[in-house]
C-alpha cells in the first residue's frame, strides 16, 4: 500500500502512540482505533500489546505525581491491557494528538467530534488513547515501551523508504514492512 506520505520530502516523525484499557477491553472500539491510525496516514513501525504492572504505571506518569488524579490514573494504566504503536508521519506528534483529541471527553465531544476520544472515551482518565506530546517525550516512550528499538538507526535505514512509500501493510502483522522485505 502507498501511502500518500511518498509524495512528501520533509523527513518523517516518530511517535509513541498507546490505545488505554478501556479501548482495548473493547474489540470493536479496538479495532476502530486502528482503523483510524491507518486511514489517517499513518505508517505503523511497531505494535505491542502489553500490560503493566503499577511501578511501570508510576514510573511512565511520573510527571504527574502530586496531581489530583495521579492515583486514579496509574490505577486505571495498570488495570489491564494496553496497546503501544510506534507510528510515522511527517509531523506525527501533532497529528496523533490532534485525532485523539482534547484529554477531557466532554471537551472533545463538543469541541472535536470526530476525534478519537469524543468518539470512544468514556471519562477524563479513561480516555482511550495516548500521544507523546513533545519530541523529548516521544524518544523517551518510545524508549519505555519499545527498549529494543533504535531511534537513530530507523531514521537512516528506514525512513527514506517510509517516506518514499516503498512498504506494504503486513495485514498478519499490523504494521507496515518495506516493499522488498515481502
Ligand atoms: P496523554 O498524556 O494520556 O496522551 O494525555 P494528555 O497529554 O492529553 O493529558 P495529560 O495532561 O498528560 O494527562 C495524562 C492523562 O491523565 C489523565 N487525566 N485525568 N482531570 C482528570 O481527571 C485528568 N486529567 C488528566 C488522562 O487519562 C490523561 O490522558
Ligand atoms: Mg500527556
Amino acid at each position: 500500500m502507498l501511502l500518500t506520505a511518498c509524495r512528501l520530502s520533509k523527513a518523517l516523525q516518530l511517535t509513541l502512540a498507546v490505545v488505554k484499557p478501556d479501548a482495548v477491553a473493547n474489540p470493536v472500539i479496538l479495532e476502530a482505533l486502528h482503523q483510524s491510525i491507518l486511514d489517517n496516514n499513518f505508517a505503523i513501525v511497531r505494535l505491542k500489546d502489553l500490560a503493566w504492572r503499577r511501578q511501570d504505571s508510576e514510573r511512565f506518569y511520573a510527571e504527574h505525581s502530586g496531581r489530583f488524579f495521579y492515583q486514579r490514573l496509574v490505577e486505571f494504566m495498570s488495570s489491564g491491557p494496553m496497546r503501544a504503536y510506534i507510528l510515522a508521519r511527517e509531523d506525527a506528534i501533532r497529528h496523533w494528538r490532534e485525532l485523539m483529541g482534547p484529554t477531557k471527553v466532554f471537551r472533545a465531544r463538543y469541541t472535536s467530534p470526530a476525534s478519537l476520544r469524543a468518539r470512544f472515551g468514556l471519562t477524563d482518565t479513561r480516555n482511550t488513547t495516548h500521544g507523546s506530546d513533545s519530541v523529548q517525550s516521544a524518544q523517551r516512550e518510545m524508549a519505555f515501551f519499545f527498549p529494543d528499538f533504535q531511534v537513530e538507526e530507523w531514521m537512516q535505514r528506514e525512513e527514506p523508504a517510509f517516506r518514499l512509500g516503498r512498504i506494504c501493510y503486513d495485514s498478519g502483522k499490523h504494521v507496515h514492512v518495506l516493499a522488498k522485505q515481502r
